[in-house]
């Protein structure tokens, strides 16, 4: 693979400041962000005042661990703009997640908070191994998710050029890739595989491609999924993270030369990790669920918003601003099967170990009397291959999600092209148990 490292010079100076020079910025912004919030939002005034607090308690960084959590459901209750916190005429873009139950979560952008993201986004594809003057294939959805814009004016922030494909027509995304010679892809890891089995179904080399850096997220994807991407492309595959509540990708991103976990852009995220279970702050280190904080947000601010993601934090390397471990699951996706804890990424971990299967899966939970059963769908590899093999690749895939992951579970094994795709996010879970 082609070194990327980028020069020293060309990182923003507090990618590599000291640590003081960090936590000063992140105290005097900070603050800023508290009493932004409390005044311009009758809800975050409301939670402050019914938790004793005010913006001027913080005096220390450790301090806002007094102020309240927001939650999804918060942002539901003030739908659609109520926690926005400055007049709507000031909003230059709204974005919204889908929801799949209830109302949709909007937030809110500013035309400087459109150009911060597209710093934050610029930065976290310099640190992918992207340069000027690539040729950047988007295949992150445009629309209301932030992934395709969000991607698309970071690329242009960068002074790339752009190719705002989005989701779906699979063949052609081969088609353009290659006639338009892209050297950065930008898409989910799930719906990367669908393309790298296109090009095989072209009869293309996908080693051949002019693909040198892939920035995959928008869901968890697992080191062993990383390797298969970077053999397959002959490039490297680099962890994009983001929320739209935060603002959307390039929240934290990993660095090309290091791979080590996600650098989080703290001159504006602050990162807490908590007990999910007790809400108290937990040291760098130890894992449990993400909370984050914006310190530069303009039209929507968000104070200790609880992501649900499960990670701990740990010191910088490449860059001085601290990292993430890579996400290995959101606290709703974790399954508990006869009592063990499971989350898709595990099941992900034991597929790619497995030679004979191919690299898509789907989890179905179904209940029978009082058990639940867990079914994983996987398919054959591509290429011909007897049902006899299928079979034995099938069985040994079980003996491995038992020895390693300690669960049992039903595995059935289609022909290739037999798990349902998508085009963005993957469905890792289809719970048809009964509910109640
Ligand atoms: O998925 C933003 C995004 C777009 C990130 C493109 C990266 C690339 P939402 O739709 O609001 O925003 O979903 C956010 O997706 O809380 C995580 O659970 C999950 N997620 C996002 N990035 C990663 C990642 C976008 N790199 C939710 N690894 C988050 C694991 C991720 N999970």
């Amino acid at each position: 693979m082609e070194d990327r490292t980028p020069r020293r010079e060309d990182l923003d100076p507090i990618e590599i400041a000291s640590r003081d020079e960090i936590m000063g910025l992140q105290l005097d912004r900070l603050r800023w962000s508290l009493r932004h919030a409390y005044d311009n939002v009758p809800f975050y005034r409301a939670s402050f005042d019914a938790a004793g607090v005010h913006p001027d308690d913080l005096r220390d960084l450790s301090d806002l661990a007094k102020f309240p959590f927001t939650v999804k459901q918060d942002l539901r209750d003030n739908y659609p703009f109520g926690m926005f916190a400055v007049p709507r005429e000031q909003v230059a873009r709204i974005h919204a997640s889908s929801g799949t139950t209830g109302k949709p979560t909007v937030v809110g952008y500013t035309a400087r908070d459109i150009e911060t993201w597209a710093t934050c986004v610029a930065r976290s594809m310099r640190a992918s191994g992207t340069r000027p003057g690539d040729v950047v294939h988007v295949a992150y959805g445009y629309g209301l998710f932030t992934g395709g814009l969000g991607a698309h004016y970071g690329a242009e922030k960068l002074g790339c050029t752009v190719v705002p494909v989005s989701g779906g027509m699979t063949p052609r995304q081969v088609q353009l890739i290659e006639d338009f010679g892209a050297s950065t892809i930008m898409v989910t890891p799930s719906y990367a595989l669908s393309i790298l089995d296109e090009y095989r179904e072209q009869g293309r080399d996908p080693r051949e491609s002019p693909l040198r850096v892939g920035i995959f997220g928008a869901e968890p994807w697992t080191n062993a999924m990383r390797q298969e991407i970077e053999q397959a492309f002959d490039m490297h595959a680099v962890d994009i993270y983001g929320l739209s509540e935060v603002m959307g990708p390039g929240v934290a991103n990993e660095c090309v030369e290091t791979k080590d976990g996600l650098h989080i852009w703290e001159d504006h995220f602050y990162p807490e990790v908590i007990d999910p279970v007790t809400g108290a702050v937990l040291p760098d280190g130890e894992k449990g669920e993400l909370v984050f904080t914006s310190l530069t947000k303009e039209a929507f601010p968000i104070i200790r918003y609880r992501t649900r993601d499960l990670t701990r934090l740990l010191p910088g390397t490449a860059r001085s601003m601290r990292r993430m471990e890579k996400v290995t699951g959101r606290s709703d996706d974790m399954m508990i099967v006869r009592g063990v804890n499971v989350f898709p990424t595990q099941i992900e971990e034991q597929l790619m170990a497995t030679p004979g299967l191919g690299p898509h899966f789907q989890i179905e939970l179904t209940r029978e009397g009082r058990m639940d059963v867990m079914t994983v769908h996987v398919e054959a590899a591509q290429g011909p291959m007897g049902t006899d093999r299928l079979e034995q690749a099938a069985q040994g895939l079980k003996r491995r999600i038992k020895e390693r992951v300690g669960v049992s579970a039903e595995i059935v094994a289609h022909g290739s092209g037999g798990v349902p795709r998508s085009q963005g996010k993957a469905v890792r879970i289809v719970d048809k148990r009964p509910k109640g």
